[in-house]
């Protein structure tokens, strides 16, 4: 057995999950089925502690999201305050809530960029999966005021089985908006998305169709010199090796949750540990000395097929989240990877895609689920 410890380098990239609270209801939310029950928010103060102690370590990139982040009245203040450590700012919104002001007030508090998602690339199913009559209209005024005071902009649509046979329209609105980048990001399973797997899967030949479409619009904008970067995500349902989550377990990534559960990735509060509070402990403690974090850290936990795999320094035996959902047991190798022997979870989900006929209004939206506790808090 190594028993050498691994080197842990300090994060990189920290993400302030500031509320669960949101407008909108989609059934592939990646917040956990129960955000409506978690405590009290960190307040500015705390959150503004929180961007001090990461900046210190040495991490360079502060995401907002949520949640909706704009529901947090003091975003500028802490936009201000990130930007004044000196990290580089990312606001990743659904654009409801958002205004002119608004915007104002953000590239004034020094914000880098800002991310808006789309649900579809037409009002009907943008309305049909976000639960709002309004969100699209919202979103393509913001788009366009994002634009204007000179953003760079990342439109993110997240592509599922009822959306993905209209990339070519998805494109075509991202490049009428002119986003710098766009991401045609296929559902990851994980919360709301996990609950409805079955009815958001695409099927493998959605996907190749998807991206074979990418593919020409790739090379028509080469031609056109219209250089809109786009970026596609196949669902890892589809692979027969694991991806390397989170770059590797507390490699580089750290999550805040609204109540300050520090976490090595956003997915990890489903997981059997505990991890720590950053009410309670500092995030030098927590990021170099808790055991959740120390937990997947290196090779040494691993079982076979991993530990005496070759690539288990590029995939790291994939996503523990993932191992948790599918076989009960976080450690065990992501089913996704075609050595382990839980496999046949991942055959069996492609199996099913080709049969289901689940429609959009069967799925488990998360605000209807959830609806009497929403903006409590
Ligand atoms: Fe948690 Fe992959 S999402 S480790």
């Amino acid at each position: 057995m190594n028993l050498l410890k691994p080197q842990v380098n300090p994060p990189l990239w920290l993400l302030a999950e500031l509320t669960y609270r949101c407008p909108l209801q989609c059934p592939y939310c990646s917040n956990p089925l129960d955000f409506a029950r978690q405590g009290k928010e960190l307040t500015t103060e705390q959150w503004i502690d929180v961007f001090k102690q990461a900046r210190a370590m040495g991490a360079v990139q502060l995401g907002f999201s949520g949640g909706e982040p704009l529901v947090r009245k003091d975003l500028p203040e802490l936009i201000r305050a990130a930007r004044d450590l000196g990290f580089y700012t990312n606001l990743i919104t659904s654009g409801i809530g958002l205004t002119e002001k608004k915007i104002d007030a953000f590239a004034e508090a020094g914000l880098d960029h800002i991310q808006i998602s789309f649900q579809a690339s037409d009002e009907t199913l943008n309305a049909a999966l976000a639960g709002s009559q309004k969100a699209f209209q919202t979103k393509l005024a913001m788009a366009k005021a994002v634009k204007a005071h000179g953003y760079p902009m990342v439109l993110n649509f997240v592509l599922h089985r009822h959306n993905i046979d209209q990339t070519d329209r998805i494109i075509d609105l991202s490049i009428e908006l002119e986003a710098d980048d766009v991401e045609l990001a296929t559902c990851q399973f994980y919360g709301w998305a996990q609950l409805n797997r079955e009815g958001l899967l695409p099927t493998r030949d959605q996907i190749a169709r998807a991206e074979a479409v990418v593919q020409r619009y790739r090379e028509a904008m080469t031609t056109s010199g219209n250089l809109a970067n786009l970026l596609f995500v196949t669902p890892d349902y589809y692979e027969e090796r694991p991806k390397g989550c989170m770059g590797g377990w507390g490699a580089i990534f750290l999550s805040v949750t609204p109540e300050g559960m520090a976490l090595p990735c956003h997915s990890a509060r489903q997981l059997p540990i505990a991890f720590p509070s950053v009410l309670e402990h500092s995030l030098q403690e927590i990021w170099y000395e808790s055991f959740g974090f120390n937990k997947y850290r290196g090779f040494d936990w691993m079982p076979e097929p991993c530990r005496s795999c070759d690539e288990k320094d590029r995939d790291f035996g994939g996503c523990r989240c993932q191992a948790w959902m599918l076989t009960g047991n976080a450690d065990n190798t992501d089913p996704v990877c075609g050595k382990s022997p839980h496999h046949g979870k991942i055959l069996a989900a492609r199996e099913q895609a080709n049969c289901t006929n689940i429609q959009i209004n069967q799925l488990q939206f998360r605000n209807r689920v959830n609806s009497q506790l929403i903006f409590k808090g």
